[in-house]
């Protein structure tokens, strides 16, 4: 256990800088009921997210796809800096009885991190939740809002917000993800 958690805060500590950790441990959300992973499949862009990282690259997508292994494969890709760069993870879901309930990981030597579908109707939004309990006494946490396109109604915006903020997650720092000239120029 100490050792994980020596692995774990360095991880943490920057996330923790970015973002203002919250008292306590992990709210636990309800998740999306009767979630199936096959239709959750394929594109999504990042439309809206917690904590505003403003250094970031802008054009952010996820492509999750089934690898043979049953594992998931995880294609993110954004522009930074005018230049593309693409990341791979690997995501699992734990416990067959919690199918909403992913974890996911960038690298062989971080553990999975949370990835929790609160919410979706698969082909236009979908709202995503991270949380990290550290030490039980204070949880740092991640949300994002994803489209099948790379903008939403404001009207699904907001619902979205609402979903969150009733789960007790704080989305009041959220920001929108730049998603403008995407598709012509890098
Ligand atoms: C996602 O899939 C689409 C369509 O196959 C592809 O054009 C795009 O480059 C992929 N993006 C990533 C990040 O893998």
């Amino acid at each position: 256990m100490k050792a994980s958690i020596a692995l774990i805060l360095p991880l943490l500590l920057p996330l923790a800088i970015a973002q203002i950790p919250h008292w306590g441990p992990c709210p636990e959300p309800a998740v999306q009921p009767n979630f199936v992973l096959k239709k959750f499949l394929g594109r999504w862009y990042e439309i809206a997210k917690l904590p505003a990282q403003f250094e970031k690259g802008r054009c952010i997508e996820t492509n999750f796809s089934m690898k043979a292994d049953g594992t998931i494969k995880v294609s993110s890709s954004e522009i930074l800096k005018g230049e593309l760069r693409t990341l791979e993870g690997t995501g699992v879901v734990e416990d067959i009885k919690q199918p909403a309930k992913l974890g996911i990981s960038f690298s062989y030597l971080t553990p999975y991190s949370p990835y929790w579908i609160l919410s979706t109707d698969y082909d236009k939004s979908a709202l995503i939740y991270s949380c990290t309990d550290v030490l039980r006494l204070f949880h740092v946490d991640f949300a994002w809002i994803l489209g099948r396109t790379r903008t939403l109604p404001q009207d699904t915006i907001n619902k979205a917000k609402d979903i969150f903020t009733n789960s007790n997650i704080d989305v009041s720092r959220m920001i929108a993800s730049r998603q403008q000239g995407c598709d012509k120029e890098i």
